[in-house]
C-alpha cells in the first residue's frame, strides 16, 4: 500500500509521517529529505539551478540511502547538514528544475515500491504516484506553521525572530506552489487534514482514520 502525504513547510508532516508509519509498520520516505540532499550536493559542487546537464550527472552519480531516520550521501551521514535553514530554501529553489524532479523522480517511485510505504512530500499524490491508495494533504496556516517552527529552532538553541520564520515559510510556499513544474496543490482526490487547531497526535489520528477508511472501502 502507498499512502501519499503532501502539504506544505512546517505542517508537521515530518512528524506526522514517521508516527503514521510506525503506527502502520509501513517504511517511512522523506521525500523532501532527497530534495535537501541535492541542494547540500549543488552547494558543495558550485552548480547553480541553471546548469541543468551538471546537475543531472551529479545527481545521477551520487549515492543517496536512508538508514533508519538518517540520510547518507555518500557515505556520508548528512542528517543535520540537510536541516539547516539555509538548505531549506536552496531545496525550494533547486526543486523547480526540471531536471532535478526528472531526476529524482525514478528513485522516489522504486523506494515507494519497495514495500509498504508512506512517502512524504510536495507532489505525491499528483505526480509520483498519482494512483497512491491513500492521499492526504496536511496543511495548517501560515502563521500556525511558523509558531510551531519557531518554537522548534528555538528549541534546539537557535536565534531566531519569529518574523524571519513567518517570512522563510511564506517565500518557500511562493515557490513551491508556483513553480511550473509539479506545484504544491491538493490532489482532487486527497484527504484534507487541517492541523492548524491540532496537536501532532490528533493530526496522525486523523491521516489514520483516513488509511482505515480506505482499507474498509477496497
Ligand atoms: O519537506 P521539506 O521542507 O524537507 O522539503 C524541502 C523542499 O523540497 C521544499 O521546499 C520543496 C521541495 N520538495 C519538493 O519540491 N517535492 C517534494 N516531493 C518534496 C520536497
Amino acid at each position: 500500500m502507498i499512502v501519499a502525504i503532501d502539504g506544505p513547510a512546517g505542517a508537521g508532516k515530518s512528524t506526522v509521517t514517521s508516527r503514521l508509519a510506525a503506527r502502520l509498520g509501513f517504511i517511512r520516505i522523506d521525500t523532501g529529505a532527497l530534495y535537501r540532499v541535492v541542494a547540500l550536493l549543488a552547494l558543495r559542487l558550485g552548480l547553480p539551478p541553471e546548469a541543468e546537464v551538471e546537475l543531472a550527472a551529479a545527481i545521477g552519480s551520487a549515492r543517496i540511502v536512508f538508514r533508519g531516520d538518517h540520510v547518507l550521501l555518500d557515505d556520508e551521514d548528512v542528517t543535520l547538514s540537510i536541516r539547516e535553514p539555509a538548505i531549506s530554501l536552496s531545496a525550494s529553489r533547486y526543486a523547480a528544475v526540471p531536471a532535478v524532479r526528472a531526476s529524482l523522480l525514478e528513485l522516489q517511485r522504486r523506494l515507494g515500491r519497495a514495500s509498504d510505504a508512506v512517502l512524504d512530500g510536495r507532489d505525491i499524490g499528483t505526480v509520483v504516484f498519482p494512483n497512491a491508495d491513500v492521499k492526504i494533504f496536511l496543511t495548517a496556516t501560515a502563521d500556525a506553521r511558523a509558531r510551531r517552527r519557531h518554537a522548534e529552532l528555538l528549541g534546539r538553541g537557535a536565534d531566531v525572530v519569529f518574523d524571519d520564520v513567518l517570512r522563510e515559510i511564506v517565500a518557500r510556499d511562493h515557490q513551491d506552489e508556483s513553480r511550473p513544474i509539479a506545484p504544491l496543490r491538493r490532489a482532487h482526490d486527497a484527504v484534507l487534514v487541517d492541523a492548524t487547531t491540532m496537536t501532532i497526535e490528533e493530526a496522525v489520528d486523523a491521516c489514520e482514520a483516513a488509511v482505515q477508511d480506505r482499507s474498509r472501502l477496497s
